[in-house]
């Protein structure tokens, strides 16, 4: 897909000119080129695209500053131990959303947990490694050895708690299927094992993992607790 630089309009979405300064500044950085974005995924608070950088492909989120629930992130944020006394203005709490994703993903990644390389950020947008040509998520290619890719998500989940990170909204939706393994993403809401609600968040991860793994064949005994995880 080809856009003009000065008229950052794609289908999915039109972006505010400051988004559009801080993706050319990136582009002048050569991570990727502005005009040869194609895009991947539209979500509620943000828009993924394809880019070609200089050592491949790349994945750009970027968050959409007009539609960012900056409530609910307020919420999550504050209770991050690592975040303490956030201001509750909204373009601060964007961008401090965006660099706790950042931030997760270095983390996750450190401790050899399957995520994307994180490669840059700057106010809005993250740039990171693309999973696979790309890879889709586990909902939409199922695994053909159910339960090694179910036990490979346990010991993922076990490296994370080693990070002191808790995902936060692990499903087969933020779990892709790469090459029959799986890699997490969207890291946005993850949080620290030691905050207020961290345990809440883990109990929801595994339940929701453990749903789905059920309902395409798992057995019930097969599958993990909280305990196994600690
Ligand atoms: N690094 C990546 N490599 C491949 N696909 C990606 C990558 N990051 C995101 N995607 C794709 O974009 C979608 C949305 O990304 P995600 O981080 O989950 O955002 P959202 O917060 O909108 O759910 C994912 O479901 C996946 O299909
Ligand atoms: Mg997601």
């Amino acid at each position: 897909m080809v856009v003009s630089k000065d008229k950052f309009k794609v289908r999915e979405g039109v972006f505010d000119s400051f988004t559009i300064k801080t993706l050319q500044f990136l582009d002048s950085k050569g991570f990727f080129e502005l005009e040869e974005l194609s895009p991947l995924f539209l979500g509620k608070e943000s828009n993924v695209f394809i880019g070609k950088g200089n050592n491949g492909h790349v994945a750009i989120k970027i968050y959409r500053l007009e539609n960012c629930d900056f409530n609910k992130m307020y919420d999550y944020i504050k209770l991050d131990s690592r975040f303490k006394g956030v201001k509750r203005k909204k373009r601060d709490i964007i961008f401090m959303w965006v660099q706790r994703e950042f931030r997760n993903l270095m983390k996750a990644r450190q401790k050899g947990v399957r995520v994307p390389t994180p490669l840059a950020i700057r106010n809005n947008v993250i740039i990171m490694d693309l999973v696979g040509a790309p890879a889709s998520k586990v909902k939409d290619d199922l695994p053909k050895n159910v339960k090694k890719f179910y036990l490979n998500i346990i010991s993922q989940m076990k490296k994370l708690l080693s990070a002191n990170l808790v995902h936060a909204d692990l499903s087969q939706f933020n779990i892709l299927n790469h090459n029959d393994l799986p890699v997490f993403i969207d890291f946005s809401q993850s949080t620290t094992k030691d905050s207020l609600r961290a345990r809440e968040y883990l109990e929801r991860d595994l339940k929701n993992v453990n749903n789905f793994f059920k309902k395409i064949g798992l057995k019930e005994k097969e599958l993990k607790t909280v305990e196994d995880l600690l």
